[in-house]
């Protein structure tokens, strides 16, 4: 359904121009739970943005590679078909205010108009569409809490009521950044357990970008790991957490607290992450690795598979 091939993304910024996503690889079918994972700043936002096409341009530039959705390049569509895309095939829920709720709005009128937008016939029926997508999510009393704005919700019933306008169109893929960070550890689980349920009613694919392993063992089926603007590992969820073969991943599994373990966001390793602005060169993690060889430095490695499903980007992976 959703197949993102060797997309290289550059920035610019006052500082010059960085090459912050360098060759993302990666695809979703209908049923999967893919998680994203890997530290600030390596580019998982900047990935599920460019399903939609969100990043804007400039400061973006992309210099090579494709987004394709059911045999479209959503990169190079034209803007109509594109705007069909958002919120009916694709829903999303991002930190940033275009896929957000406005403070300024009662839920219904926003929800409204997502659901026009996604086909409802008129404002009634997008409105019962909305109160029973709200029931759906556990909003109780869903049709008078319509009629709220949104700090009258908590933090978790904010939550639910994004993922219910993100489902309002019936997407086949969700592409969800963060959506559970800023919440307490008890409501995250909550939300995750709702989104795993709505996933498996509905057969959608589903993009989760998180930088905490302990979601992607909770609710995902598959996970890529990327490092500073690469994929370096991807595959089913329980082959990586029981076999992690790039150095990389290894690290971030040993640095979780107990195995399995729910609450670990993701340590940071001896060194840093490198400067996107002049990046190594070839592998972008030889720096820190205790593998490298000189070999390292003199390409990005290719996602190789390993096993069936099991990809990873490093001449010298765990085996
Ligand atoms: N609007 C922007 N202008 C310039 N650089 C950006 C912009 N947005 C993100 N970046 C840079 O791109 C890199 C990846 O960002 P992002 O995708 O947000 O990372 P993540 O979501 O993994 O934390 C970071 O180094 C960040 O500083
Ligand atoms: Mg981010």
């Amino acid at each position: 359904m959703l197949e993102i091939r060797d997309l290289h993304l550059a920035m610019r910024s006052f500082e010059g121009e960085a090459h912050v996503l360098n060759g993302i690889s990666l695809s979703v079918a209908r049923g999967e739970v893919w998680g994203l994972v890997g530290e600030t700043g390596c580019g998982k936002s900047l990935t599920g943005l460019s399903v939609s096409r969100l990043v804007a341009q400039p400061p973006g530039r992309y210099l090579r590679g494709q987004v394709i959705f059911d045999g479209q390049d959503v990169l190079s569509m034209p803007g109509a078909a594109l705007r069909a895309l958002r919120g009916r095939r694709i829903g999303m829920i991002f930190q940033d205010p275009t896929t957000n709720l406005n403070p300024a709005f009662r839920v219904a009128s926003q929800m409204i108009d997502v659901a026009l937008h996604a086909g409802a016939p008129n404002r009634r029926a997008a409105r019962d569409g909305a109160i029973r997508m709200l029931d759906r999510v556990g909003i109780v009393d869903a049709a008078k809490r319509v009629d709220d704005y949104p700090h009258q919700f908590s933090g978790g019933m904010r939550q639910r009521v994004l993922i219910a306008m993100a489902l309002l169109g019936r997407p086949d893929l969700l592409v969800a950044d963060e959506p559970t960070t800023a919440l307490d550890v008890s409501v995250q689980a909550q939300i995750l357990r709702l989104l795993h349920d709505l996933v498996q009613q509905d057969g959608l694919g589903v993009l989760l970008i998180t930088h905490n392993l302990g979601v992607v063992a909770q609710i995902c089926s598959h996970v890529a790991v990327m490092y500073a603007g690469n994929v370096v590992e991807t595959g089913p969820v329980r082959a990586i957490f029981r076999t992690p073969c790039h150095p990389y991943t290894r690290a971030l599994l040993e640095a979780l607290p107990g195995a399995g373990a729910a609450r670990g966001a993701l340590r940071s390793l001896a060194g840093q992450v490198p400067n996107l602005f002049t990046p190594p060169p070839g592998c972008r993690f030889a720096p820190r690795c205790p593998r490298a060889t000189p070999e390292c430095e003199a390409g990005t490695p290719p996602l190789a598979e390993l096993a069936p499903a099991h990809r990873v980007a490093c001449l010298h992976p765990h085996a």
